[in-house]
Protein backbone atom coordinates (compact mmCIF):
# COMPACT_ATOMS: atom_id res chain seq x y z
CA UNK A 1 0.00 0.00 0.00
CA UNK A 2 1.01 3.55 -0.88
CA UNK A 3 1.40 6.18 1.98
CA UNK A 4 -0.84 9.15 1.44
CA UNK A 5 2.59 11.02 0.93
CA UNK A 6 3.80 8.65 -1.70
CA UNK A 7 0.53 8.67 -3.43
CA UNK A 8 0.48 12.37 -3.97
CA UNK A 9 3.85 12.45 -5.00
CA UNK A 10 3.36 9.31 -7.57
CA UNK A 11 0.35 11.86 -8.73
CA UNK A 12 2.45 14.22 -9.41
CA UNK A 13 5.34 12.51 -11.57
CA UNK A 14 2.06 10.58 -13.32
CA UNK A 15 1.21 14.82 -14.15
CA UNK A 16 4.50 15.98 -14.57
CA UNK A 17 5.16 12.88 -17.68
CA UNK A 18 1.99 13.35 -19.38
CA UNK A 19 2.61 16.92 -19.32
CA UNK A 20 5.87 16.52 -21.30
CA UNK A 21 4.40 14.01 -23.28
CA UNK A 22 1.75 16.79 -24.42
CA UNK A 23 4.23 19.90 -24.63
CA UNK A 24 6.82 17.57 -26.49
CA UNK A 25 4.11 16.14 -28.85
CA UNK A 26 3.28 19.74 -29.94
CA UNK A 27 6.69 20.83 -29.76
CA UNK A 28 8.26 18.10 -32.13
CA UNK A 29 5.42 18.32 -34.77
CA UNK A 30 3.42 15.06 -33.44
CA UNK A 31 -0.13 16.40 -31.85
CA UNK A 32 -1.00 20.11 -31.86
CA UNK A 33 -3.98 21.48 -30.15
CA UNK A 34 -6.59 22.59 -33.36
CA UNK A 35 -7.74 25.61 -34.37
CA UNK A 36 -5.42 27.14 -31.87
CA UNK A 37 -4.95 30.85 -33.17
CA UNK A 38 -8.91 30.84 -32.07
CA UNK A 39 -8.72 30.11 -28.77
CA UNK A 40 -8.90 26.38 -29.49
CA UNK A 41 -11.82 24.23 -29.65
CA UNK A 42 -12.74 22.06 -26.34
CA UNK A 43 -9.50 19.87 -26.56
CA UNK A 44 -9.67 18.76 -29.94
CA UNK A 45 -6.46 18.27 -31.56
CA UNK A 46 -4.59 17.81 -35.30
CA UNK A 47 -1.88 15.62 -36.04
CA UNK A 48 1.01 17.26 -37.28
CA UNK A 49 3.79 16.20 -39.59
CA UNK A 50 5.02 13.26 -37.50
CA UNK A 51 1.81 12.46 -35.99
CA UNK A 52 -0.01 11.71 -38.96
CA UNK A 53 2.98 9.19 -40.36
CA UNK A 54 2.28 8.07 -37.02
CA UNK A 55 -1.43 7.40 -37.05
CA UNK A 56 -1.25 5.78 -40.81
CA UNK A 57 1.70 3.23 -39.48
CA UNK A 58 -0.67 1.88 -36.96
CA UNK A 59 -3.48 1.77 -39.09
CA UNK A 60 -1.48 0.30 -41.81
CA UNK A 61 -0.38 -2.66 -39.39
CA UNK A 62 -4.17 -3.19 -37.88
CA UNK A 63 -5.43 -3.75 -41.91
CA UNK A 64 -2.41 -5.83 -42.11
CA UNK A 65 -2.66 -8.37 -39.59
CA UNK A 66 -6.34 -7.94 -39.25
CA UNK A 67 -7.38 -8.11 -43.06
CA UNK A 68 -4.60 -8.94 -45.55
CA UNK A 69 -2.96 -11.72 -43.55
CA UNK A 70 -6.41 -12.81 -42.43
CA UNK A 71 -8.43 -15.13 -45.18
CA UNK A 72 -11.15 -15.25 -42.88
CA UNK A 73 -11.63 -11.55 -42.82
CA UNK A 74 -12.77 -8.78 -45.52
CA UNK A 75 -12.73 -4.84 -45.41
CA UNK A 76 -14.89 -2.20 -46.12
CA UNK A 77 -15.18 1.54 -45.24
CA UNK A 78 -18.75 3.26 -44.94
CA UNK A 79 -20.03 6.89 -44.46
CA UNK A 80 -20.04 9.02 -41.27
CA UNK A 81 -23.73 10.03 -42.34
CA UNK A 82 -26.60 7.37 -42.11
CA UNK A 83 -29.77 6.20 -42.38
CA UNK A 84 -31.15 7.12 -38.44
CA UNK A 85 -33.06 3.92 -38.12
CA UNK A 86 -29.39 2.52 -37.72
CA UNK A 87 -29.05 4.21 -34.55
CA UNK A 88 -32.51 3.48 -33.42
CA UNK A 89 -31.64 0.08 -34.41
CA UNK A 90 -28.54 -0.08 -32.58
CA UNK A 91 -30.53 1.72 -29.28
CA UNK A 92 -28.16 4.70 -29.95
CA UNK A 93 -30.81 7.21 -30.39
CA UNK A 94 -32.32 6.49 -26.87
CA UNK A 95 -30.06 4.90 -25.10
CA UNK A 96 -26.35 6.08 -25.52
CA UNK A 97 -26.22 8.31 -22.39
CA UNK A 98 -23.52 9.82 -19.97
CA UNK A 99 -24.86 11.36 -16.30
CA UNK A 100 -23.43 14.93 -16.49
CA UNK A 101 -23.62 16.90 -12.99
CA UNK A 102 -22.06 20.60 -12.02
CA UNK A 103 -20.63 22.08 -9.56
CA UNK A 104 -23.97 25.36 -8.63
CA UNK A 105 -20.72 27.62 -7.41
CA UNK A 106 -17.61 27.37 -9.88
CA UNK A 107 -19.95 25.69 -13.18
CA UNK A 108 -17.55 23.05 -13.32
CA UNK A 109 -19.00 20.26 -15.40
CA UNK A 110 -18.29 16.62 -14.62
CA UNK A 111 -19.34 13.20 -15.85
CA UNK A 112 -20.91 12.24 -12.67
CA UNK A 113 -20.21 8.75 -12.69
CA UNK A 114 -16.60 9.56 -12.79
CA UNK A 115 -16.40 12.31 -10.04
CA UNK A 116 -18.19 9.71 -8.02
CA UNK A 117 -15.37 7.38 -8.15
CA UNK A 118 -13.13 9.56 -7.80
CA UNK A 119 -14.38 11.32 -4.50
CA UNK A 120 -15.56 8.42 -3.32
CA UNK A 121 -14.05 5.26 -5.41
CA UNK A 122 -17.46 3.95 -5.70
CA UNK A 123 -18.82 2.65 -9.37
CA UNK A 124 -22.00 4.00 -9.63
CA UNK A 125 -22.57 4.21 -13.42
CA UNK A 126 -26.33 4.17 -14.53
CA UNK A 127 -27.87 5.07 -10.89
CA UNK A 128 -28.85 8.48 -11.65
CA UNK A 129 -30.46 9.56 -7.87
CA UNK A 130 -28.22 7.50 -6.13
CA UNK A 131 -25.17 9.18 -7.61
CA UNK A 132 -26.99 13.01 -6.71
CA UNK A 133 -27.65 11.86 -2.78
CA UNK A 134 -24.23 10.80 -2.94
CA UNK A 135 -22.75 13.72 -4.16
CA UNK A 136 -24.94 15.88 -1.81
CA UNK A 137 -24.17 14.43 1.39
CA UNK A 138 -21.14 16.40 1.54
CA UNK A 139 -18.66 15.84 -1.49
CA UNK A 140 -16.43 18.16 -2.38
CA UNK A 141 -15.65 19.98 -5.77
CA UNK A 142 -12.21 18.92 -7.27
CA UNK A 143 -11.86 22.14 -8.66
CA UNK A 144 -13.32 25.04 -5.98
CA UNK A 145 -14.24 23.01 -2.69
CA UNK A 146 -17.67 23.49 -2.62
CA UNK A 147 -20.56 21.44 -2.01
CA UNK A 148 -23.40 22.49 -4.11
CA UNK A 149 -24.08 20.06 -7.00
CA UNK A 150 -27.21 20.35 -9.51
CA UNK A 151 -28.88 16.76 -9.89
CA UNK A 152 -27.15 14.21 -12.09
CA UNK A 153 -28.95 14.39 -15.54
CA UNK A 154 -28.43 12.17 -18.44
CA UNK A 155 -26.88 14.06 -21.68
CA UNK A 156 -26.85 12.38 -24.94
CA UNK A 157 -23.71 11.80 -26.89
CA UNK A 158 -24.91 11.18 -30.56
CA UNK A 159 -23.62 14.80 -32.52
CA UNK A 160 -26.88 15.93 -34.28
CA UNK A 161 -27.28 17.60 -37.82
CA UNK A 162 -29.52 17.61 -40.66
CA UNK A 163 -29.06 16.71 -44.03
CA UNK A 164 -30.93 18.57 -47.26
CA UNK A 165 -33.93 16.17 -48.54
CA UNK A 166 -34.22 14.03 -45.72
CA UNK A 167 -36.62 14.58 -43.08
CA UNK A 168 -35.68 14.67 -39.54
CA UNK A 169 -32.59 14.69 -37.36
CA UNK A 170 -29.32 12.56 -38.67
CA UNK A 171 -26.32 11.79 -36.47
CA UNK A 172 -22.55 11.82 -37.01
CA UNK A 173 -21.71 8.15 -35.87
CA UNK A 174 -20.70 7.36 -33.02
CA UNK A 175 -19.28 4.10 -33.62
CA UNK A 176 -18.37 2.61 -36.72
CA UNK A 177 -20.30 -0.70 -36.38
CA UNK A 178 -23.18 0.14 -37.27
CA UNK A 179 -22.26 0.52 -41.40
CA UNK A 180 -20.46 -2.87 -40.92
CA UNK A 181 -24.29 -4.59 -39.67
CA UNK A 182 -26.19 -2.35 -41.98
CA UNK A 183 -23.60 -3.55 -45.27
CA UNK A 184 -23.99 -7.22 -43.75
CA UNK A 185 -26.12 -8.27 -46.88
CA UNK A 186 -24.38 -6.79 -49.39
CA UNK A 187 -21.16 -7.99 -48.58
CA UNK A 188 -22.69 -11.84 -47.44
CA UNK A 189 -24.09 -11.63 -51.73
CA UNK A 190 -21.05 -9.71 -52.98
CA UNK A 191 -17.95 -12.03 -51.86
CA UNK A 192 -17.57 -15.82 -50.87
CA UNK A 193 -17.08 -15.27 -47.00
CA UNK A 194 -18.15 -18.40 -45.13
CA UNK A 195 -18.96 -18.67 -41.53
CA UNK A 196 -16.45 -17.65 -39.03
CA UNK A 197 -15.49 -14.77 -41.08
CA UNK A 198 -15.42 -10.95 -40.19
CA UNK A 199 -15.89 -7.39 -41.39
CA UNK A 200 -13.77 -4.84 -41.10
CA UNK A 201 -13.77 -1.10 -40.62
CA UNK A 202 -11.34 2.07 -40.05
CA UNK A 203 -12.82 5.47 -39.57
CA UNK A 204 -14.26 8.27 -37.52
CA UNK A 205 -16.29 8.09 -34.97
CA UNK A 206 -17.99 11.22 -32.62
CA UNK A 207 -19.44 11.07 -29.51
CA UNK A 208 -20.76 14.06 -27.85
CA UNK A 209 -18.65 13.08 -24.30
CA UNK A 210 -19.49 15.16 -21.42
CA UNK A 211 -15.73 15.71 -20.09
CA UNK A 212 -13.17 15.40 -23.09
CA UNK A 213 -9.96 15.23 -21.47
CA UNK A 214 -6.43 13.25 -20.87
CA UNK A 215 -4.89 14.77 -24.16
CA UNK A 216 -5.99 12.43 -26.85
CA UNK A 217 -7.34 9.30 -24.47
CA UNK A 218 -10.91 10.93 -23.96
CA UNK A 219 -11.96 13.10 -27.37
CA UNK A 220 -15.05 13.54 -29.33
CA UNK A 221 -13.84 13.16 -32.71
CA UNK A 222 -11.42 10.54 -32.79
CA UNK A 223 -11.31 7.17 -35.19
CA UNK A 224 -12.12 3.52 -34.24
CA UNK A 225 -10.65 -0.21 -36.06
CA UNK A 226 -13.41 -2.31 -35.88
CA UNK A 227 -14.45 -6.17 -36.68
CA UNK A 228 -17.67 -7.83 -36.73
CA UNK A 229 -16.93 -11.27 -36.58
CA UNK A 230 -19.68 -13.75 -37.07
CA UNK A 231 -19.68 -17.26 -35.86
CA UNK A 232 -22.65 -19.91 -35.30
CA UNK A 233 -24.93 -19.33 -32.88
CA UNK A 234 -24.19 -22.92 -31.31
CA UNK A 235 -20.06 -22.63 -32.17
CA UNK A 236 -18.13 -22.72 -29.02
CA UNK A 237 -17.00 -19.03 -28.55
CA UNK A 238 -15.04 -19.12 -25.75
CA UNK A 239 -11.50 -20.13 -27.51
CA UNK A 240 -12.32 -17.61 -29.69
CA UNK A 241 -13.13 -14.91 -27.30
CA UNK A 242 -9.89 -15.96 -25.57
CA UNK A 243 -7.50 -15.96 -29.35
CA UNK A 244 -8.93 -12.17 -29.56
CA UNK A 245 -7.54 -10.77 -26.81
CA UNK A 246 -4.38 -12.80 -26.93
CA UNK A 247 -4.19 -11.12 -30.52
CA UNK A 248 -5.09 -7.70 -29.51
CA UNK A 249 -2.24 -7.65 -26.56
CA UNK A 250 0.04 -9.27 -29.37
CA UNK A 251 -1.38 -5.53 -31.85
CA UNK A 252 -0.51 -3.52 -28.59
CA UNK A 253 3.01 -4.78 -28.26
CA UNK A 254 3.61 -4.77 -32.16
CA UNK A 255 3.23 -0.68 -31.47
CA UNK A 256 5.83 -0.73 -28.24
CA UNK A 257 3.47 -1.40 -25.46
CA UNK A 258 4.99 -3.74 -22.83
CA UNK A 259 3.14 -6.98 -22.15
CA UNK A 260 3.06 -5.80 -18.07
CA UNK A 261 1.74 -2.57 -18.72
CA UNK A 262 -1.69 -4.20 -20.10
CA UNK A 263 -4.20 -5.76 -18.09
CA UNK A 264 -7.84 -7.48 -19.01
CA UNK A 265 -10.76 -6.06 -17.26
CA UNK A 266 -13.86 -8.24 -17.52
CA UNK A 267 -17.23 -6.12 -17.56
CA UNK A 268 -19.40 -8.03 -14.18
CA UNK A 269 -22.44 -9.74 -15.09
CA UNK A 270 -24.70 -7.42 -13.52
CA UNK A 271 -23.28 -4.48 -16.06
CA UNK A 272 -23.65 -6.11 -19.31
CA UNK A 273 -26.34 -5.66 -21.60
CA UNK A 274 -29.15 -8.30 -21.58
CA UNK A 275 -27.66 -9.32 -25.15
CA UNK A 276 -24.14 -9.74 -24.24
CA UNK A 277 -22.75 -13.21 -22.79
CA UNK A 278 -19.15 -11.37 -22.26
CA UNK A 279 -17.53 -8.11 -22.59
CA UNK A 280 -13.48 -7.78 -21.79
CA UNK A 281 -11.29 -4.52 -21.86
CA UNK A 282 -7.67 -4.37 -22.56
CA UNK A 283 -6.10 -1.48 -20.32
CA UNK A 284 -3.12 0.11 -20.76
CA UNK A 285 -0.98 1.99 -17.84
CA UNK A 286 -1.25 5.48 -19.53
CA UNK A 287 0.92 7.62 -17.21
CA UNK A 288 -2.98 8.99 -15.58
CA UNK A 289 -3.45 5.70 -14.47
CA UNK A 290 -4.82 2.24 -16.41
CA UNK A 291 -7.54 3.40 -19.03
CA UNK A 292 -9.43 1.03 -21.67
CA UNK A 293 -8.04 0.62 -25.24
CA UNK A 294 -9.30 -2.14 -26.85
CA UNK A 295 -12.70 -3.59 -25.79
CA UNK A 296 -14.38 -7.02 -26.63
CA UNK A 297 -17.72 -8.65 -26.93
CA UNK A 298 -20.11 -11.15 -27.59
CA UNK A 299 -23.07 -9.27 -28.62
CA UNK A 300 -24.87 -12.60 -29.71
CA UNK A 301 -27.68 -11.88 -32.67
CA UNK A 302 -29.09 -8.76 -31.12
CA UNK A 303 -27.30 -6.69 -34.01
CA UNK A 304 -28.39 -8.47 -36.73
CA UNK A 305 -31.60 -9.01 -35.36
CA UNK A 306 -32.41 -5.56 -34.69
CA UNK A 307 -31.44 -4.04 -37.99
CA UNK A 308 -33.62 -6.85 -39.51
CA UNK A 309 -36.88 -5.60 -37.49
CA UNK A 310 -36.17 -2.36 -38.63
CA UNK A 311 -35.36 -2.49 -41.95
CA UNK A 312 -37.70 -5.27 -42.87
CA UNK A 313 -34.93 -7.21 -44.66
CA UNK A 314 -33.49 -10.80 -43.07
CA UNK A 315 -30.04 -10.88 -42.24
CA UNK A 316 -29.44 -13.85 -42.75
CA UNK A 317 -26.46 -16.57 -43.60
CA UNK A 318 -26.85 -18.97 -46.01
CA UNK A 319 -25.31 -22.06 -44.83
CA UNK A 320 -24.92 -23.76 -48.29
CA UNK A 321 -23.27 -27.29 -46.80
CA UNK A 322 -26.08 -27.92 -44.38
CA UNK A 323 -28.56 -25.99 -46.58
CA UNK A 324 -30.07 -23.80 -43.62
CA UNK A 325 -30.65 -20.22 -42.70
CA UNK A 326 -29.53 -18.49 -40.03
CA UNK A 327 -28.84 -15.57 -38.03
CA UNK A 328 -25.06 -15.60 -36.65
CA UNK A 329 -23.95 -14.85 -33.53
CA UNK A 330 -21.05 -11.68 -33.82
CA UNK A 331 -18.18 -10.96 -31.43
CA UNK A 332 -16.98 -7.90 -31.65
CA UNK A 333 -12.79 -6.73 -31.17
CA UNK A 334 -12.95 -2.86 -31.08
CA UNK A 335 -10.18 -0.49 -30.60
CA UNK A 336 -9.25 3.69 -30.33
CA UNK A 337 -6.51 4.73 -33.03
CA UNK A 338 -6.18 7.59 -31.07
CA UNK A 339 -5.98 6.03 -27.78
CA UNK A 340 -2.91 3.23 -29.96
CA UNK A 341 -1.57 6.30 -30.56
CA UNK A 342 -1.53 7.91 -27.24
CA UNK A 343 -0.18 4.37 -25.96
CA UNK A 344 3.11 4.25 -28.59
CA UNK A 345 3.83 7.95 -27.61
CA UNK A 346 3.72 6.94 -24.15
CA UNK A 347 5.59 3.52 -24.49
CA UNK A 348 8.21 5.34 -26.88
CA UNK A 349 9.26 8.26 -25.05
CA UNK A 350 12.62 7.95 -22.90
CA UNK A 351 14.95 10.04 -21.61
CA UNK A 352 18.50 8.51 -20.83
CA UNK A 353 22.22 10.36 -20.68
CA UNK A 354 24.52 10.29 -22.86
CA UNK A 355 28.53 10.87 -22.00
CA UNK A 356 26.68 13.44 -19.23
CA UNK A 357 24.29 14.68 -21.91
CA UNK A 358 20.77 14.59 -21.27
CA UNK A 359 18.78 12.44 -24.89
CA UNK A 360 15.20 12.29 -25.58
CA UNK A 361 14.33 9.20 -28.05
CA UNK A 362 11.27 8.27 -29.03
CA UNK A 363 12.08 4.05 -28.66
CA UNK A 364 9.15 3.76 -31.44
CA UNK A 365 8.98 -0.19 -32.91
CA UNK A 366 10.85 0.27 -36.78
CA UNK A 367 7.38 -0.40 -38.13
CA UNK A 368 5.51 2.95 -36.29
CA UNK A 369 8.04 4.58 -36.56
CA UNK A 370 7.09 8.48 -38.69
CA UNK A 371 10.42 8.50 -40.38
CA UNK A 372 12.19 5.74 -41.18
CA UNK A 373 15.33 7.19 -42.30
CA UNK A 374 17.60 10.29 -42.58
CA UNK A 375 19.93 11.70 -44.68
CA UNK A 376 22.99 14.18 -43.07
CA UNK A 377 25.80 15.79 -45.40
CA UNK A 378 28.37 16.46 -42.89
CA UNK A 379 28.91 20.24 -43.77
CA UNK A 380 26.83 22.28 -45.49
CA UNK A 381 28.92 24.74 -47.41
CA UNK A 382 30.44 21.27 -49.30
CA UNK A 383 28.71 20.88 -52.67
CA UNK A 384 30.43 17.39 -53.29
CA UNK A 385 28.54 16.38 -49.92
CA UNK A 386 25.48 17.87 -50.23
CA UNK A 387 24.56 16.34 -54.17
CA UNK A 388 26.40 12.91 -52.94
CA UNK A 389 23.79 13.13 -49.71
CA UNK A 390 20.74 14.65 -51.80
CA UNK A 391 21.65 11.75 -54.29
CA UNK A 392 20.98 9.25 -51.61
CA UNK A 393 17.82 10.48 -50.19
CA UNK A 394 16.47 10.96 -53.45
CA UNK A 395 16.74 7.34 -53.78
CA UNK A 396 15.43 5.91 -50.29
CA UNK A 397 12.75 8.45 -50.41
CA UNK A 398 10.63 6.39 -52.99
CA UNK A 399 10.87 3.70 -50.47
CA UNK A 400 10.98 5.03 -46.94
CA UNK A 401 9.73 8.12 -45.74
CA UNK A 402 13.00 10.15 -45.23
CA UNK A 403 14.39 13.43 -44.06
CA UNK A 404 17.08 15.73 -45.28
CA UNK A 405 18.90 17.58 -43.26
CA UNK A 406 22.04 20.13 -43.17
CA UNK A 407 21.43 22.26 -40.54
CA UNK A 408 23.69 22.81 -37.12
CA UNK A 409 26.02 20.38 -36.45
CA UNK A 410 25.93 16.31 -37.05
CA UNK A 411 24.98 16.03 -33.09
CA UNK A 412 22.21 18.26 -33.12
CA UNK A 413 20.73 16.64 -35.80
CA UNK A 414 21.13 13.15 -34.64
CA UNK A 415 19.18 14.72 -31.29
CA UNK A 416 16.63 16.04 -33.39
CA UNK A 417 16.31 12.76 -34.91
CA UNK A 418 16.42 10.73 -32.09
CA UNK A 419 13.44 13.05 -31.05
CA UNK A 420 10.81 11.91 -33.28
CA UNK A 421 12.32 8.00 -32.82
CA UNK A 422 13.93 8.09 -36.33
CA UNK A 423 15.74 4.57 -36.49
CA UNK A 424 18.37 5.45 -38.57
CA UNK A 425 20.75 8.27 -39.78
CA UNK A 426 22.81 8.23 -42.76
CA UNK A 427 25.98 10.68 -43.08
CA UNK A 428 27.76 11.51 -46.09
CA UNK A 429 31.49 12.42 -45.35
CA UNK A 430 34.39 12.97 -46.88
CA UNK A 431 35.42 9.31 -47.15
CA UNK A 432 31.75 8.85 -49.05
CA UNK A 433 33.48 10.77 -52.11
CA UNK A 434 36.36 8.27 -52.45
CA UNK A 435 34.54 5.07 -51.50
CA UNK A 436 31.36 5.41 -52.27
CA UNK A 437 30.12 4.81 -48.79
CA UNK A 438 28.59 6.02 -45.85
CA UNK A 439 27.96 5.98 -42.12
CA UNK A 440 24.70 4.79 -41.03
CA UNK A 441 24.15 5.15 -36.65
CA UNK A 442 21.46 3.21 -34.88
CA UNK A 443 19.12 5.21 -32.74
CA UNK A 444 19.26 2.71 -30.23
CA UNK A 445 22.77 1.88 -29.62
CA UNK A 446 24.03 4.93 -31.25
CA UNK A 447 26.45 3.22 -32.88
CA UNK A 448 27.78 3.32 -36.68
CA UNK A 449 28.61 1.19 -39.01
CA UNK A 450 30.25 2.05 -43.02
CA UNK A 451 27.63 0.97 -45.68
CA UNK A 452 28.61 1.09 -49.16
CA UNK A 453 26.53 3.04 -50.52
CA UNK A 454 25.03 0.02 -53.27
CA UNK A 455 24.49 -1.88 -50.26
CA UNK A 456 22.30 0.75 -48.43
CA UNK A 457 18.88 -1.24 -50.30
CA UNK A 458 19.49 -4.29 -48.49
CA UNK A 459 20.89 -3.01 -45.47
CA UNK A 460 17.72 -0.59 -45.00
CA UNK A 461 15.75 -3.56 -46.26
CA UNK A 462 16.75 -6.35 -43.60
CA UNK A 463 17.35 -3.45 -40.58
CA UNK A 464 13.29 -2.40 -41.26
CA UNK A 465 11.60 -5.27 -42.44
N1 LIG B 1 -18.75 -0.65 -31.26
C1 LIG B 1 -18.32 -0.79 -29.92
C2 LIG B 1 -17.78 0.43 -29.36
O1 LIG B 1 -17.83 1.49 -29.96
P1 LIG B 1 -16.61 1.42 -27.24
O2 LIG B 1 -15.94 0.72 -26.10
O3 LIG B 1 -17.63 2.42 -26.92
O4 LIG B 1 -17.20 0.24 -28.16
C3 LIG B 1 -14.50 1.32 -28.78
O5 LIG B 1 -15.51 2.08 -28.15
C4 LIG B 1 -13.13 1.93 -28.59
O6 LIG B 1 -13.14 3.27 -29.08
C5 LIG B 1 -12.69 2.05 -27.13
O7 LIG B 1 -12.10 0.85 -26.68
C6 LIG B 1 -11.70 3.20 -27.19
O8 LIG B 1 -10.41 2.73 -27.57
C7 LIG B 1 -12.25 4.07 -28.32
N2 LIG B 1 -12.98 5.24 -27.78
C8 LIG B 1 -14.23 5.26 -27.28
N3 LIG B 1 -14.58 6.50 -26.91
C9 LIG B 1 -13.53 7.30 -27.19
C10 LIG B 1 -13.26 8.71 -27.04
N4 LIG B 1 -14.17 9.55 -26.57
N5 LIG B 1 -12.06 9.18 -27.43
C11 LIG B 1 -11.12 8.35 -27.95
N6 LIG B 1 -11.32 7.02 -28.12
C12 LIG B 1 -12.50 6.50 -27.75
Amino acid sequence: MLKEDDKSAYAKASADKMQKIVSFCKRRGFIFPACEIYGGLANSYSYGPYGVELKNNIKKMWWKKFVQERADIVGMDGPILLNSKIWEASGHIKGFNDAMVDCKKCKKRYRADHVVMELTGKDMEGDLSGMTKVLRSGLKCPECGASDWTEAKNMSQMFRTEMNAVEGPIYLRPETAGAIFSDFKNITDSMRVKVPFGIAQIGKAFRNEIVARNFIFRIREFEQMEIEYFIKPEAKWEPLFDNWLDWQEEFAVSIGAKLEDLRRYEHPKEKLSHYSKKTIDIEYNFPFGFGELFGLAHRGDFDLTQHSKLSGVKLEYFDAVNNKRYTPHVLEPTVGVDRLILTAICAAYTKEKVKDQERIVMKFPHSVAPIKVAVFPLLKNKPALVEMSKEVYDKLKTQYMCEFDDNGNIGKRYRRQDEIGTPFCITVDFESLDNQDVTVRDRDTMEQERIAINDLDAYLAEKLK
